[in-house]
């Protein structure tokens, strides 16, 4: 089976490295892929995020049989539907369901609308009611309703800092459409999770659990990113599980089909745990980066088989089964990020790590000049240990970071060691 892979992030590495050592897939190409990636599929830059032309004349040149979608962009521009519509087999959501992370004010109204708990919130559009709202209510969370690659939610302590945080999206128009609705919600106090499943539309599949680290700085520090680092398990007591998949999970799911907006791929719920409840932060329509990255190394199933039953609605003829070892991703990103940074910088080293056991390095802003390899991102790439515990996947992974280095590199020391 000749499979195509979209996207070219340290998510899309873990994913073409697990199908890799599907017997199953006998070529794996991936748009736009990476240096890195490069070692295990073939790449090919052209556009995927809008207009999927160029990829169909490609998917009908090279005869793929099966596409795999990483970043969700993509899926809100409804390239499953552009694909199915062609008769190609994917994997991800249709537009219509992709919804969900599209639209941060589809996603809150859904949820209000299904009781599915999630923080209080009210729905601008209008930039003086808005400032009222904050002058009246203090701060508040401040979200985007649109993609905004994870820059479009504020955390403001002050009222000042949270108008600021509206003028910019409704006034100067950083975000352009997606900062003309703006959702104003509670801001919620616990700990967070990652709960990602897996569904056809009727079976429904959990990964295991893992946790990622957004804000760029140690304890929790600084402005969020794409995510500084993951690992798994995140140890998720029973009852907390079930209660996820009974208040969460499933009412999503059935809600959306309700909706006529039928859920098939990846459903992963970006959520706050405060004493033992859950609450939904949002809802992301793919698989997390970095999250990926401590996932996939420790399932034992063959990747291609769950994706491919998830496309058929077979998934409940899959069962999945996990090492029983601990994974943990350090990110190495450009310094700067997630401001301004530069790029070109000589990566050095990553030939050190072939010599060290259970060490992944997932390629994400990596591109190659010459013979030699060089920086082209904000998160530049992630380092994945597997250990007996966290502890030692943690130091695995510390210590083959010692061996790599480009200028202005910067990484969390804290990753896999304070349990957030
Ligand atoms: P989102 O893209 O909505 O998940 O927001 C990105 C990050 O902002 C989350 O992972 C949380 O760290 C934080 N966040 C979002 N909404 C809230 C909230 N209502 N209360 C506290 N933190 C939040
Ligand atoms: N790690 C957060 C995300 O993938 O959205």
């Amino acid at each position: 089976m000749r499979v195509l892979v979209i996207g070219g992030g340290g998510r899309e590495h873990v994913l073409c490295w697990k199908l890799r050592q599907s017997c199953r897939a006998e070529k794996i190409y991936a748009v736009p892929g990476n240096a890195g990636m490069a070692e295990v599929a073939e790449c090919e830059k052209i556009g995927y995020e809008n207009n999927f032309s160029s990829l169909g004349r490609l998917i009908d040149k090279e005869k793929i049989d099966f596409v795999i979608v990483g970043p969700e962009l993509p899926l809100v521009n409804g390239i499953a539907d552009y694909l199915e519509k062609k008769k190609v087999a994917v994997f991800g959501p249709s537009k219509k369901a992709a919804l969900l992370e599209g639209s941060k004010v589809f996603a809150k109204k859904f949820m209000k609308k299904y009781g599915i708990p999630t923080a209080d919130f009210e729905i601008f559009t209008d930039l003086t009611k808005a400032i009222s709202y904050i002058k009246k209510e203090g701060p508040r969370v401040i979200k985007v309703d649109g993609l905004a690659a994870g820059k479009g939610v504020f955390l403001p302590n002050t009222k000042e800092e949270a108008i600021e945080a509206i003028e910019l999206a409704m006034e100067k128009g950083v975000f352009g459409e997606a900062g003309k609705r703006i959702v104003i919600e509670e801001k919620l106090k616990g700990r967070e999770l990652s709960f990602i499943v897996i569904t056809d539309g009727k079976s429904i599949k959990p990964l295991v659990s893992s946790r990622d680290y957004k804000p760029i700085y140690e304890r929790g520090k600084g402005p969020n990113t794409g995510g500084m680092g993951a690992y798994s398990p995140a140890f998720i007591p029973f009852s907390l599980y079930k209660k996820i998949m009974k208040q969460i999970v499933i009412p999503t799911l059935k809600g959306m089909k309700k909706e006529k907006r039928e859920f098939k791929g990846v459903l992963y719920a970006g959520l706050m745990i405060e004493n033992g409840n859950p609450k939904v932060l949002e809802y992301n329509v793919r698989l997390g980066d970095p999250e990926t990255q401590v996932i996939l190394p420790r399932l034992k199933n063959d990747l291609l088989d769950i994706l491919l039953a998830a496309r058929e609605g077979t998934l409940d003829r899959i069962n999945l089964s996990w090492h029983s070892q601990a994974a943990v991703c350090v990110v190495l990103a450009s310094g700067g990020y997630p401001g301004s940074y530069e790029k070109g910088k000589p990566i050095m080293g990553l030939e050190k790590l072939f010599s060290l056991n259970n060490v992944f390095p997932f390629c994400a802003g990596v591109k190659r000049e010459d013979s030699s390899l060089i920086t082209d991102g904000g998160r530049v790439m992630g380092i994945t240990a597997v250990g007996d515990d966290l502890n030692k996947a943690a130091q695995q992974a510390y210590r083959a970071i010692d061996k790599v280095h480009f200028e202005r590199m910067y990484y969390r020391r804290d990753i896999g060691k304070s349990r957030i």
